[in-house]
């Protein structure tokens, strides 16, 4: 294994935007990222997955902790809206207690094609993104946004600049280099393969970017798919025993009774 990137990627729970031409690679990447957060069971992390495209994130729809997958504009939307009052939810809850950062599970919303979806509906979708953006952090809600190049007609700066961690694929232009990582360097990178990344604290780095490895990333999804959320499973209510059940427990207790 081979996935050093997308653990460090990761590591810290940053909102992450990841730029680069069509063919850069952006989409291994994110199944590299999923390689990655798939391998930290039995942490009970919950994903919503967000692809315009409906094809990169598809085999991801049937796991347990796969909440939202939504391909339409609508459901988009709709989905966007449910990480929004989650956060909410959250915060109100993180007030009660007194906490800064809250102490539960992670969600991880992750958006292949995201210049696609603005394309579509940025009036509705731009409001929702900023808010998770700014506010996502302290409630442990991770936004991780694959796009093209960003034009900055697409992606306004104010959104980018919310979202610390930067990751430049190939791209076209050093302007472009430059609207993601804030210096010019990815238009050199060769067409897949390397990005650079900018994170907070850090200066900007090249690493590899390896080709997913299909073998993993199936046995991981295999072990989700036998895998019962614990959080689920602690949230159900317990059963009240019947009257005869509990008749029954008294009987045997008596009968094991010493006499
Ligand atoms: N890190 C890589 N190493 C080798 N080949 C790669 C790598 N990243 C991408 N490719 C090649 O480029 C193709 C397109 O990658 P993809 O992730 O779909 O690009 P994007 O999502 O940016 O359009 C892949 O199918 C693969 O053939
Ligand atoms: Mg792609």
């Amino acid at each position: 294994m081979n996935n050093a990137l997308a653990q460090l990627i990761t590591r810290d729970g940053y909102h992450t935007l990841i730029a680069g031409q069509t063919g850069s690679g952006k989409s291994v990447l994110i199944n590299n990222i999923m390689t990655a957060l798939l391998g930290t069971l039995p942490a009970v992390d919950a994903f919503v997955l967000v692809d315009p495209k409906r094809v990169e994130l598809a085999r991801y729809k049937p796991l347990a902790r796969v909440e939202r997958f939504a391909t339409e504009p609508a459901d988009i939307i709709n989905a966007l809206d449910t990480v929004i009052i989650t956060m909410e939810r959250r915060y109100a809850d993180m007030e009660r207690r007194g906490l800064t950062l809250y102490d539960g599970p992670r969600v991880w919303l992750i958006i292949d094609e995201l210049a696609d979806l603005m394309t579509v509906s940025r009036p509705a979708v731009l409001p929702r993104l900023q808010r998770i953006a700014q506010l996502g952090r302290a409630a442990k809600i991770t936004l991780i946004a694959a796009t093209q190049a960003p034009a900055r007609k697409i992606l306004p700066a104010e959104l980018v600049l919310n979202i610390p961690q930067r990751i430049a694929l190939h791209c076209d232009t050093a302007i472009e280099s430059r609207q993601i990582i804030g210096a010019p360097g990815a238009e050199l990178l060769p067409r897949h393969g390397y990005c650079l990344r900018k994170a907070p604290g850090e200066p900007v780095t090249t690493y590899a970017v390896p080709l997913t490895d299909e073998t993993e990333l199936n046995a991981r999804i295999a072990a989700e798919l036998r895998y019962i959320r614990p959080s689920a499973a602690r949230s159900a209510p317990k059963p009240k025993p019947s009257k005869l059940y509990r008749l029954g427990q008294w009987l045997c207790d008596a009968l094991r009774a010493p006499l």
